[in-house]
């Protein structure tokens, strides 16, 4: 029987009387989360036209922004009160909470102050709240600093330190440090270490585009004498481990470079800015070699006492060589950065003979060890990563290493050498590498004595902020989610990564499986965007893309079908979904239409065999050409519909009649229409033509029944690789299945997610055969959509296109068999949407939060629906429509109202 709805009373109503007294007096409408470009009160700030977002933080049901004016200037006295030199929009109509700046031209340099004030949906003012950013560079010939290297060779191997002293004369205001670099960098300034990032700065095709960083180093400088100290890494840009993509040949190949300008603003209101040159001295450091893949290398007694502070000696130190800028594009990392997100002590610690120590995290992690030691000067200590141990204890790496083609013993996989200086407490930790690991086997050339606390695991990824939460009756499916976010987040370092331990490979397919688990949970829309701008940097004339992004050559040939390299619609588009934000998808816009038609020339017809096909499947192979033609009809889509968003009307047409075409000529050749059937009927080869909305609509309920019957005929498991792993659960739960999804998801032996969280991990495996000899790395987001199912298939928040950002909210809640209660919450642009029930007795509560200026619609089962005890008209398919606010719904299931 089909359960029937009603509503319980909403317990809101005494709250809502208090709180429409507060409203006259306005204390409790205010703008809040305010946002330059997707981030808080950012420095070097490059866009001319920079984007301002805010949130409406009022909580009484209803609520909406009628009204919002901005002003934008550099007095902050004058902008409080309302008055922007630059820009002031007046009062603006409507609920728009993302607006471009609009005002005279902004000046590199200068902090501009704005303010934001709105008005309630009944006219009433909110308390205005104030942000600001500051510009950067704002274009290349605004740099007055040269490039300089050491001048060292690519293959030698120490890092090199440079140094500079200045003497700041007069009382300084304020000062910034500008700094680009091919490689990675660590700055000092009188010793002490500039900003908490890690790896900056972030990876992109360094011939084509360099980021450059800006630091607020006010309180560094001292009066009097001070000095700078800069520390090169190799990064990816001197990469000298050799693996099998060739990135030791990479076109932009050199020995570490950068260009800084420290700008200083004196108290009387002069400027001074203090550039690198040939006159800045360098050295050698103790860092003796530093490899992003492998690991790093560090000689303590090379340490060279204060050599950023301004006593020190640095006349054995060599001059610097001025180079040429790796890139015209010198662009500010406008971006979250990468940081340390968590200390891990080791949970376990087991002496394998007196100079080998395995420690044990506890869990999967990407990041660095942090040792803690003492011993003789010269003991050479070895700290070997891995996900496994061998049966007599030690690391095994045998299931990361496979690409690896070292060409000496000098440079071990995932390994760290540690060389002591012999003096008392020594402390170690890597700055130009990462790992993925859980174990750590420490060996040293001495005997060691060393203790649990000896070693501890730093956690480190892009510090996106946290956007979304699961919760429900079942443990495993709650370990599932922790662990795909995990392995989300173990793949985020300012690009998405298909592992952080075997490639670190911006691989494309793996990143746009993921990108709705990615945008579900976190707020990652900067990750995204500089990761696109890679893609337009690696765009071929033809439109041709690589398979990994960014890559030094490899993937042009090979794996780089519209089954992978489709992320160039499809992540804008769902940026677009996600943060209402059209910004990306129009910077793509011609770059996706190349890609599209560059694979409309090699395919006249409407169906490419170009791709990897349904990768690591778990047995049935479903065929090439109808997965990656499915994917090129979802690009052509986005395409169409990008085209009508930005006013391209003649390609909107264009676009909607080819992707017709490629829908038709699929079905075509694979659907049967008297069953509904495509191909042999694996889950794969129904699931994918369902989610992306190939199947014609007189067929869905036969092919999706045709799914449901494959499902159960492979006992509720998983029959799929990635692409079908994408697909499968939406297309159960989308077409009336949810049940059988939930089922699905929730399987606890093989091949399932369960499977692997049965078998201990805290991250998504690569391979469902955990005992598999290939492809079996322990950190790989590939088969992670399952989070993405979770939010949509029974939490039930979905976006609306028509209405993007959570504008409108949709709510389709599945109350599937087997769980007791389930909540999901979404931090979406307006605020937090939550769509969470439970079941008591016969009947479900279900609770909703819509936040202030959206609204929702929710998807009801048939049924009558009341609210507050009265009945309310649903549409004829059920749907009701509220405002923003917090209800309560109650289901009985089979029941009658
Ligand atoms: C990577 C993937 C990738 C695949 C495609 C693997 O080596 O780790 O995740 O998508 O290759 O060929």
């Amino acid at each position: 029987m089909r359960p029937r709805l009603h509503l319980v009373h909403i317990p809101f109503i005494l709250c809502l009387l208090y709180l429409s007294a507060l409203r006259a007096s306005g204390q409790q409408l205010q703008p809040v989360r305010l946002r330059c470009e997707q981030l808080t009160d950012p420095l070097g700030i490059d866009a001319e036209h920079p984007r301002l977002s805010w949130q409406l933080s009022d909580d009484r049901n209803g609520a909406l922004q009628q009204a919002y004016s901005i002003v934008v200037g550099i007095d902050t006295v004058a902008v409080a009160g309302g008055h922007g030199d630059h820009w002031e929009s007046g009062r603006v109509e409507g609920a728009a909470q993302l607006v471009t700046y609009a005002g005279k031209a902004l000046a590199p340099f200068t902090r501009y102050y704005w303010r934001v004030a709105v008005w309630d949906k009944d006219g009433h003012p909110g308390t205005a709240r104030m942000g600001h950013f500051e510009t950067g560079m704002m274009g290349s010939h605004h740099w007055k600093g040269a490039w300089i290297s050491d001048g060292n060779d690519i293959q030698l191997r120490p890092a090199p330190y440079f140094r500079n002293t200045f003497a700041a004369r007069k009382a300084i205001k304020s000062a910034r440090a500008y700094i680009a670099v091919g490689g990675l960098y660590e700055l000092y300034i009188n010793g002490q270490r500039i900003g908490d990032h890690r790896l900056d700065p972030m990876y992109t095709r360094y011939d084509r585009r360099v980021l450059y960083l800006t630091h607020d180093v006010t309180a560094a400088l001292q009066a009097g004498d001070n000095a700078i100290g800069v520390l090169l890494g190799n990064g990816w840009y001197n990469h000298q481990s050799t693996a099998v993509w060739y990135f030791h040949r990479a076109p932009w190949r050199n020995r570490p470079v950068f260009c800084m300008d420290l700008r200083i603003t004196y108290m009387d209101g002069s400027v001074e800015t203090l550039s690198t040159n040939e006159h800045w001295k360098t050295s050698l450091s103790p860092v003796i070699f530093n490899s992003i893949y492998t690991g790093e290398h560090y000689d303590a007694r090379k340490e060279q006492e204060g050599w950023s502070t301004a006593g020190f000696n640095d006349s054995s130190w060599r001059p610097s060589m001025v180079r040429a800028a790796p890139a015209q594009q010198i662009v500010s990392q406008a971006m979250t950065p990468i940081r340390e997100i968590a200390r891990i002590p080791s949970v376990r610690m087991q002496a394998l003979n007196d100079t080998t120590y395995l420690f044990d995290l506890g869990r999967n992690i990407a990041g660095v060890s942090h040792l803690r030691v003492s011993g003789p000067a010269g003991t050479v200590v070895r700290l070997k990563h891995g996900e496994r141990l061998r049966k007599d204890g030690h690391v095994d790496q045998s299931n990361i290493d496979a690409h690896y083609r070292p060409t000496d013993q000098s440079d071990p996989f995932q390994t760290d050498l540690f060389i002591l200086r012999g003096k008392g407490e020594e402390e170690f930790m890597p700055r130009f590498n990462y790992k993925g690991f859980q174990y750590v086997e420490v060996s040293a050339s001495h005997p060691l004595r060393l203790t649990r606390e000896s070693l501890e695991g730093r956690e480190w990824h892009s510090d996106v902020g946290v956007s979304g939460y699961i919760s429900s009756s079942n443990p495993v499916i709650n370990k599932i989610w922790a662990a795909t976010n995990n392995s989300y987040l173990a793949n985020l370092f300012g690009y998405p990564t298909d592992c952080p331990q075997r490639e670190k490979n911006g691989w494309t397919g793996d990143a746009h499986i993921a990108v709705e688990t990615g945008l579900y949970g976190f707020d990652a829309i900067t990750v995204y965007e500089k990761w696109l701008a890679d893609h337009r940097d690696e765009q071929q004339a033809n439109g041709v893309l690589p398979a990994i992004i960014p890559t030094s050559g490899w993937g042009y040939q090979w794996a780089n079908g519209p089954d992978w390299t489709s992320t160039i619609a499809l992540i804008p588009w769902n940026v677009y979904l996600f943060y209402g934000d059209t910004t990306l998808l129009a910077a793509c816009y011609d770059h996706i239409k190349r890609y599209v038609d560059h694979i409309t020339d090699l395919s006249p017809a409407g169906l490419t065999a170009w791709g990897l096909g349904d990768w690591v499947p778990v047995k049935s192979v479903s065929p090439v050409e109808l997965t990656s033609s499915s994917y090129y009809f979802a690009d052509t889509r986005v395409l169409a519909l990008a085209a009508e968003l930005l006013g391209k009307s003649a390609d909107a047409v264009k676009y909607q009649a080819l992707s017709e075409k490629i829908r038709d000529a699929i079905n075509r050749k694979y659907l049967d229409t008297a069953t509904g059937r495509y191909g042999k009927g694996w889950q794969t080869e129904l699931s994918v033509p369902l989610f992306w909305g190939i199947v014609p609509a007189a067929l869905k309920a036969k092919t999706a029944a045709l799914l449901a019957s494959r499902v159960a005929a492979d006992s509720f498991h998983l029959d799929v690789g990635i692409l079908g792993a994408r697909a499968v659960l939406n297309a159960l739960s989308e077409n009336g299945y949810a049940d059988i999804a939930y089922q699905v998801a929730a399987q606890r032996t093989y091949p399932s997610w369960g499977w692997w969280i049965e078998n201990g991990a805290t991250t998504l495996y690569e391979n469902w055969n955990i005992a598999a000899m290939q492809d079996i790395s322990l950190n790989h987001i590939m088969f992670g959509d399952i989070n993405a199912w979770l939010y949509k298939g029974i939490g039930g928040i979905l976006p609306d296109s028509a209405a993007p950002g959570f504008r409108h909210v949709l709510l389709k809640p599945h109350f599937v068999k087997g769980l007791a209660h389930f909540e999901a919450r979404h931090m979406g642009p307006y605020g937090e949407i939550r769509s969470t029930w439970k079941r008591q007795g016969q009947r479900i509560i279900y609770e909703v939060s819509v936040p202030a200026g959206s609204y929702a619609t929710v998807y009801f089962p048939a049924g009558k629906v009341s609210l507050a005890g009265k009945g309310i008209a649903t549409d004829k398919d059920h749907r009701y429509t509220i405002p923003a606010g917090r209800y309560q719904f109650e289901v009985r299931e089979g029941g009658v109202i």
